[in-house]
């Protein structure tokens, strides 16, 4: 039997083979004679964009489903793209490849620009996220490998395969590493939809929407905020009523005060009252207490001024970056008549410029203020500053020069007997305040220096910004160096005084809080560094629960050996009890932030007498971003909100 017969086959039928062989080894003649390494490392880049299409795939099927049909074609029109590369490379299947490859990375760039028209929502810029831009870098390279490839092939080269392995390892390592991040952060995307403290179907609880203001007899103090963008010194901001830091709002303890938050800006907003204990439901708090408040909407927030002293506002959606912006303003609960009352009284907001990395006071970095010799003045400096991008946890130190001062309050809060200081550096985290007393010496002006924005990275380039504030007429002070002198000790100052929380002894709870670090990791779609609170990054760290009425201790434990982390609670007022393990020896000391400073240990308690979902976090607010918040859930008590992307709603 011979072989053509077993087969089945007639020999004329196969004859073409011999023109296919032909073929193919023309074919690898032209493969020589192109680079090798190109054409491998547009196969693998092409198919790394093509995992990174199949991995955000899913997502989209529920989201759009148009979408997500697009990226599965998309995707196996690549594979099919990277075989035929390799297989049956041509100067047309380059050609094809260089144009449907631009094709794609323009329309990404038209959706990340102008948006589509077929969308969710037709013409609506697309958030940039990582996975896609690890994607186009990737189809940036390849499409650059397709225009080399489709020059005319050159005279064979003949190379060592060493010399392939190395000239295809970049290709092939980008295509590695692209992938593996852009896949593994499109697979941990942001929730869509994350409660903090979810209603449990068939047990009891309240919705914290119901935890507002009750009626009262109150005299009302009405404000409306106006948030939008505005330019100021030539740089964009964002601002409440076109100034930055917003308006001063002065209220009288006991005052309703009700604000009126209107949105002009591009994007969902909203305004925490920091410091106050406000009820729940006004505590501003995106995805937690409320719905940021949509582009064009409005949004009524109402209660009453319960602690006089120095707080501020600013808005806690996207805080990382709308802070920054220029959303954030004091505000000022005075004492009743009767209470003590100073000649000059101002409140001086530490912040950033927006656009730019540069220190200022009230938006200026040489704030002049006027007193007469023999005035009381009293400074209520507030620091609202983000240095180095929300990522820089160095304090601000002010330093009053000129007169000697005594500091009267802390974050809001009344020392007491507090005694008169020369000069010291005041350390003050993001978010804290002090207020300083001082009469008007007669003759010179007194000054407050050691405002600083943050420390350049290199030794050139641009000098480290400061502000400075000069209060009175008279020859400045003379120039001090900040660095050398003292620093305030809130634990020794003042004198003893009962406080109810503080000496209570025993509590009801204790509750270890780790600051960390770790990573990098995949969260939110990204990936990168965490800062965490025992271990877990936000919204994942499990909430301190309470009972109304507790008496709660915290140990905070900052086992780092750099940053100091200005840890905030929300409706709440900590007394401090101890400082790396040595309790506080003068005044109380009642603050909404502790500052924990590198291998500090603080304890701290409070009493649990404001039910709500409270957040507690870093006011560092790139460690906040970054993960290094939580909540304190009140048993029984259910928010309806949730973050993620389904509302939009991203408190940090
Ligand atoms: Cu001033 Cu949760 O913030
Ligand atoms: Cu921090």
């Amino acid at each position: 039997m011979s072989t053509e017969q077993v087969a089945g086959l007639d020999i004329r039928a196969v004859a073409p083979i011999g023109s296919v062989a032909a073929r193919l080894r023309r074919v690898r003649g032209q493969r020589e004679g192109r680079s090798r390494a190109q054409l491998n490392s547009a196969a693998v880049l092409t198919l790394g964009v093509a995992a990174i299409h199949f991995a955000v795939a899913p997502a989209h099927l529920l989201e759009y489903p148009l979408y997500g049909i697009l990226f599965i074609c998309l995707g196996l029109a690549q594979v099919g793209l990277a075989v035929a590369v390799l297989v049956v490379p041509s100067r047309r299947l380059f050609a094809i490849a260089a144009a449907g490859t631009g094709t794609v990375i323009v329309v990404y760039l038209v959706s990340r620009t102008l948006g589509m028209p077929l969308a969710p929502v037709p013409w609506r810029r697309e958030e940039v996220g990582f996975p896609d831009v690890a994607a186009t870098l990737m189809e940036a390279v390849c499409w650059l490998l397709f225009l080399l490839l489709m020059r005319r092939p050159r005279r064979p080269r003949t190379r060592g395969r060493i010399r392939l392995a190395l000239s295809t390892a970049p290709g092939f390592l980008l295509a590695c590493v692209l992938a593996y991040a852009g896949v593994g952060s499109a697979l941990t995307p942001m929730p869509v939809a994350y409660s903090v403290a979810p209603a449990i179907p068939g047990q009891a609880s309240t919705s914290l929407a119901n935890l507002v203001a009750p009626p009262g007899p109150e005299p009302v103090k009405s404000f409306t905020l106006t948030a939008a963008v505005t330019t100021i010194g030539g740089h964009q901001a964002w601002a409440f009523n076109g100034t930055v830091p917003g308006p001063e709002l002065r209220v009288t303890y006991g005052d309703r005060v009700r604000v009126t938050l209107v949105n002009h800006l591009p994007e969902a907003t909203s305004i925490h009252w920091h410091g106050i204990r406000v009820p729940n439901a006004e505590d501003g708090v995106a995805g937690v207490t409320q719905d940021a408040v949509r582009p064009g909407g409005s949004y009524v927030y109402e209660f009453v001024a319960n602690d006089a002293g120095t707080f501020w506002y600013h808005s806690h959606q996207d805080t990382s970056a709308q802070l920054p912006r220029g959303l954030l303003g004091a505000i000022v609960v005075e004492p009743r008549a009767g209470g003590v009352a100073n000649q000059r009284d101002y409140s001086l907001t530490i912040h950033t410029l927006a656009g730019s990395d540069s220190i200022a006071v009230n938006g200026t970095a040489n704030l002049h203020l006027d007193a007469v010799p023999g005035e009381m003045v009293r400074l209520r400096l507030i620091n609202g500053a983000t240095l180095g991008g929300g990522f820089d946890p160095t304090p601000q130190t002010p330093v009053l020069v000129g007169a000697s001062y005594s500091v009267v309050a802390l974050d809001g809060h009344d020392l007491n007997q507090p005694q008169q200081l020369g000069p010291e550096r005041i350390p003050l985290g993001m978010g804290q305040r002090a207020d300083v007393v001082f009469r008007m010496p007669a003759g010179d002006a007194v000054r407050v220096v050691g405002i600083q924005g943050s420390r350049p990275l290199l030794p050139f380039g641009p000098r480290q910004s400061t502000a400075s504030v000069t209060i009175g007429d008279g020859p400045a002070p003379a120039a001090i160096e900040p660095g050398s002198l003292p620093r305030f000790d809130l634990t020794r100052y003042g004198v003893t005084a009962a406080d109810p929380v503080a000496d209570a002894g025993r509590y009801d709870l204790t509750q270890q809080i780790l600051i960390g670090a770790e990573g990098p990791v995949f969260r939110n779609g990204g990936v990168g560094g965490i800062d965490t609170f025992n271990g877990h990054a936000s919204p994942l760290v499990p909430p301190i629960l309470v009972r109304e009425g507790d008496l709660v201790r915290l140990h905070i434990v900052n086992p780092g050996n750099i940053g100091a982390h200005p840890i905030h609670i929300h409706g709440h007022v900590f007394s401090v009890l101890a400082k790396n393990g040595q309790p506080v020896a003068g005044s109380p000391v009642h603050l909404d932030a502790i500052l924990v400073g590198p291998r500090e240990t603080w304890d701290v308690a409070f009493k649990a007498d404001n039910p709500g979902i409270w957040m507690l976090h870093c006011h560092v607010l790139g460690h906040a971003g970054n993960g290094m918040s939580m909540t304190i859930n009140y048993a029984g008590i259910s928010t309806p909100y949730t973050m993620g992307t389904g509302s939009g709603n991203v408190p940090e």
